[in-house]
């Protein structure tokens, strides 16, 4: 049966590939008049955001007022709830842009993403307690603060908030179902987590990664106008003028301050799914419908690290199927949900060796799987059209908010960070490539850079910005 595979006739077997690359190709191309489509629907959903409460993006206000001034100082603590990890930072804030960092980090279990909710915070303070005796305890683990700690909690979820320590879950997303928490006042869960540990510290800002992102980049690089991540999940922060904020009118903020908005746009086109049928694939399509959230957080599915090893894998399931990849060998292993993570994309489309060497080693210790040397170049070729893909459809997202707040014409800059952006190789070239090829020339004045840590030093940032709009008396 082997030789449906033409195994045994290389060329044949190279010509099976092309075939099947060239119907690959196809699903995963997108074109610039289709990117230039999907960028101007965005453009009236994020205004549709800001008008109206509760829509699909729901542009959350962040009650982060303004941009820093670069000379906030002081020692502060920041707890990262992200996707993958949880990390705890103590971070020294020296002004003119200057910070120091010491951080823990913690790798979370599938378990502890679906277990009850309270548990989760739980461990948040446990991890924050034990990293406050290692580096503030003494010899009896006895933790004497000459002044209390101001902590920031950086929780990278779609949060509703109405002051700047509060925050109303209201989804879980990147795949996360802990029971009991949405709809909850995330802070509170999470004050009760200190007070059950006793940990001698107080959370005074609760923010998105964006939001971080978005305030520890133009405290370094003051041209900063957006922030995005490009990791575990898909989203991006920018600072609104309240007046232009008409669903929070009511609240009688000043109409001339500004303030930093949550867009929450991985959710783009959830639901309807009307912006990108054209381009959506049966991949996407498989796992929207398998995820613990079926039709939600679309665009996210599409284009975030938590995803792209699955449309992979998919593929190459698809290929297993139709007897066309893998024939004779046992694929169990990555017949499994999830087997094949983004970071092997990246490992796929860097491998410097001519012959591949680094795949081959790939398949068969993961997944005990044997490739010839075309199968190993198809795979490379197949990781390029999905990393393209997700590269060029995540360019739309920032390209809106750059029409919609009209910084072309003078250019503006993205703070970026994430697993994708900082470690797939060519992530930063295509998106650079997709915005020219939404706005002529003209798109090379978006400028995309290796954000700050913005869930640790953003996160201290903001802590300093809220205790002295604090001290002023003000919101
Ligand atoms: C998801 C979250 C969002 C976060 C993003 C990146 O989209 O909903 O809050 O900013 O992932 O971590």
């Amino acid at each position: 049966t082997r030789t449906h595979l033409h195994e045994d006739n290389p060329h044949a077997r190279e010509e099976d590939l092309k075939k099947l690359l060239e119907r690959y190709t196809k699903t995963f191309t997108i074109t610039p008049q289709r990117l230039k489509m999907i960028t101007d629907n965005f453009v009236g959903v994020l205004e549709k955001g800001l008008e109206e409460p509760e829509q699909t993006v729901p542009m959350l206000p962040a009650y982060v007022f303004g941009w820093p001034t670069g000379e906030e100082v002081g020692s502060y603590l920041a707890l990262d709830l992200g996707g993958t990890n949880l990390r705890v930072c103590h971070v020294v804030l020296k002004g003119k842009g200057k910070f120091e960092v010491t951080q823990s980090k913690f790798r979370l279990t599938e378990e502890q993403k679906q277990q009850e909710g309270q548990l989760l915070f739980d461990f948040c303070a446990e991890c924050l307690n034990t990293f406050i005796i290692d580096h503030f305890g003494d010899a009896n683990g006895d933790v004497i603060l000459e002044e209390e700690i101001a902590l920031g909690f950086t929780f990278s979820y779609p949060m509703q908030q109405d002051a700047i320590d509060h925050g109303k879950l209201i989804r879980w997303t990147k795949g996360f179902g802990n029971p009991n928490t949405e709809g909850r006042d995330c802070a509170a869960m999470f004050r009760q987590s200190l007070e059950k540990f006793k940990v001698p510290i107080k959370m005074t800002s609760l923010i998105n990664d964006t939001t971080g992102t978005l305030i520890a980049s133009n405290y370094v690089r003051q041209d900063t106008r957006i922030a995005c991540i490009f990791g575990t999940g898909c989203n991006a922060a920018y600072m609104e003028h309240i007046g232009n904020i008409p669903k929070i009118k009511s609240l009688g903020l000043p109409d001339d301050e500004d303030m930093a908005i949550n867009c929450e746009y991985g959710a783009f086109d959830s639901f309807t799914h009307e912006h990108m049928a054209e381009v959506r694939t049966k991949y996407d399509e498989y796992i929207d419908l398998h995820s613990n959230k079926p039709h939600e957080q679309t665009y996210e599915k599409m284009i975030a690290g938590l995803y792209l090893g699955e449309i992979f894998r998919l593929v190459m399931c698809e290929m297993v199927d139709e007897g066309s990849l893998f024939l004779g060998q046992n694929t169990y292993k990555i017949e499994k949900p999830y087997s094949f993570d983004t970071a092997f994309l990246s490992l796929i489309e860097s491998d410097p060796t001519e012959e591949l060497l680094t795949v081959t080693g790939l398949f068969t210790h993961f997944f005990g799987l044997d490739t010839t040397i075309v199968e190993r170049k198809f795979f490379r070729e197949l990781a390029k059209l999905i990393g393209t893909r997700a590269a060029r459809l995540s360019s739309c997202g920032i390209a809106a908010l750059v029409i919609k707040m009209g910084y072309l014409e003078e250019g503006c800059g993205v703070g970026a960070d994430g697993s994708l952006y900082s470690k797939y190789p060519g992530f930063a070239d295509r998106l650079h490539q997709a915005l020219v090829d939404i706005f002529g020339e003209k798109g090379k004045k978006i400028v995309t850079y290796q954000a700050e840590d913005g869930s640790g030093v953003g996160s201290a940032i903001i802590a300093a910005m809220t205790k002295a709009r604090k001290e002023a008396g003000k919101y």
